[in-house]
C-alpha cells in the first residue's frame, strides 16, 4: 500500500525523453494546451541559447528572465518572479516552464509551488546536472542567509522533458559536473552501467542519461521525502559537499559535481577502510573517477576545510558523521557511522594514490 501511494505521488511516467527538438515541441504544445497562460523561466544564458529551440512551439509564451548563478537562487529573485506573475494576472490555471539548469528548476519549482498555493510547472533541464539530478525528484527551493536550499518544499513537476540537444551549448566543465551525478547513480545502483561508461569525459547519449534518471526516479518513488533509501543518493556528498563549501570561501571554487567526484573517490576508500567494499573494487572506482575528473591530491587546507564542514552535513546526528557508502559497485548502504579520524586517514591514503596519477 505504501508503495502504491508513493508511486501515485511520484511517477516515472512523467519523465519524457526526446533525441530531437521537434517531437519535444509537439509534446510540449499538447501538454500546455489546457492552461490559461504559459510562462517560461530562463536565465540570460538559457534565454539566449535554449529558448529559441522551444519558442516556435509556443508563440504566446510569456518570458520571465532572471540573472544566472547560484547567488540568484534567492528569495529576492522569487519576489521578482511572483511580481511578474501577478502583473500578468496569472491565475491558478497558469503554467510555469522551467528552462535551465538546476538553479532554474529548483527555484522555478519553488516559486510555482507557492504562487496562489501552487500552479503547475514543467521542467525542461538544459544542463546535464539538472537532467540527471536537479529536475527529477521533487525537491524545490532556494538558498537563504548563506545556507544552500534552506527554504523549500517537495513538489513534483507536472512533466519533465529530457533532450540532449540542449547540451550542445554547455561548456566542458559544466558537462563534467553533471557526469559526476550520473556516475554516482550508476555506482549506487547499476554496476554494469558504471563498467560500460568510458574513461573520457564526453557528452553522454540519451540512453546513458535515461539510465541515470531511471535510477534516481525509482529510488525517489520508494522514498520521496528522503526518510530512508533516498539517502543512497548522497553517496560522495558528505565529503564532496564539505569540500565544495570550503572551496566556495577560496579563490578556487569547485562546481558541485567536481566536488562530488572527489567525494566519491574518498568515500569509496572510506568504505574500503570499514571493510564494506573490497579493495580491488575501491581501486577501480578511484582510478576511473580520477581519470574522468582529472583529480589531484587534496591540499592540507582542503583537508582542514573538509574536517571543519563535515559536522554540518545534513546526515550528521548528535555530532556523529553518517554516510551513504557503496558496499559494491552498484550497491549502497545508508546511515554508516564514520569517525573523523577515519576521514582524515583516508584523505591521506587518497593523496598517496593521487600522487601516482599527478606527480
Ligand atoms: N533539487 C535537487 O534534487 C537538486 C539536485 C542537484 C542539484 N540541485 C541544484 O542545482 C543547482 C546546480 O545546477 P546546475 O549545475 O545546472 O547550475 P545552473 O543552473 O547555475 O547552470 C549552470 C550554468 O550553465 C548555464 N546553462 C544552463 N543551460 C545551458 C546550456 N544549455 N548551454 C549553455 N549554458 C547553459 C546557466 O546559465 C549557468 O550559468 C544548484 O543550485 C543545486 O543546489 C538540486
Amino acid at each position: 500500500l505504501t508503495l502504491s501511494i508513493h508511486e501515485s505521488v511520484y511517477s516515472r511516467r512523467m519523465v519524457h525523453f526526446f533525441s530531437e527538438i521537434d517531437p519535444l515541441n509537439a509534446a510540449l504544445r499538447q501538454m500546455t494546451a489546457q492552461y490559461t497562460s504559459v510562462f517560461v523561466l530562463v536565465d540570460e544564458n538559457t534565454q539566449h541559447l535554449c529558448l529559441n529551440l522551444i519558442q516556435p512551439a509556443l508563440p504566446s509564451l510569456k518570458i520571465i528572465s532572471i540573472s544566472s548563478g547560484e547567488q540568484h537562487k534567492s528569495l529576492d529573485t522569487c519576489g521578482q518572479i511572483w511580481s511578474l506573475l501577478t502583473a500578468y494576472e496569472a491565475d491558478r490555471k497558469a503554467l510555469l516552464i522551467n528552462l535551465g539548469g538546476g538553479v532554474i528548476t529548483d527555484m522555478g519549482g519553488f516559486a510555482a509551488s507557492c504562487y496562489k498555493r501552487g500552479i503547475d510547472f514543467i521542467n525542461i533541464p538544459t544542463t546535464l546536472l539538472a537532467m540527471v539530478d536537479a529536475a527529477v525528484g521533487g525537491k524545490t527551493g532556494i538558498d537563504y542567509e548563506g545556507f544552500k536550499n534552506q527554504i523549500g518544499l517537495f513538489r513534483e513537476a507536472r512533466e519533465i522533458l529530457i533532450c540532449p540537444v540542449f547540451l550542445q551549448t554547455l561548456g566542458h566543465r559544466q558537462l563534467r559536473s553533471g557526469l559526476a551525478e550520473m556516475i554516482k547513480h550508476y555506482l549506487i545502483a547499476d554496476g554494469g552501467a558504471f563498467y560500460q561508461f568510458g574513461q573520457s569525459p564526453i557528452a553522454p547519449d540519451l540512453d546513458a542519461i535515461r539510465r541515470a534518471i531511471d535510477i534516481k526516479s525509482s529510488i525517489v518513488a520508494l522514498d520521496p521525502e528522503e526518510k530512508n533509501i533516498r539517502k543512497k543518493l548522497n553517496f560522495g556528498h558528505t565529503v564532496g559537499h564539505a569540500l565544495e563549501s570550503f572551496r566556495l570561501q577560496t579563490t578556487q571554487p569547485l562546481l558541485h559535481g567536481e566536488a562530488v567526484a572527489y567525494g566519491m573517490a574518498v568515500e569509496a576508500l572510506i568504505a574500503q577502510r570499514l571493510s564494506l567494499l573490497e579493495s580491488g573494487k575501491a581501486k577501480q572506482v578511484v582510478e576511473k573517477i580520477a581519470a574522468i575528473f582529472d583529480l589531484r591530491p587534496l591540499t592540507p587546507e582542503d583537508m582542514d576545510g573538509i574536517m571543519r564542514f563535515i559536522p554540518h552535513d545534513k546526515k550528521s546526528e548528535s555530532g556523529k558523521i553518517r554516510m551513504a557508502l557503496i558496499d559494491d559497485i552498484g550497491s549502497c548502504k545508508i546511515d554508516i557511522e564514520v569517525s573523523g579520524g577515519d576521514v582524515k586517514n583516508v584523505i591521506s591514503d587518497f593523496n598517496k594514490i593521487m600522487e601516482i596519477y599527478a606527480p
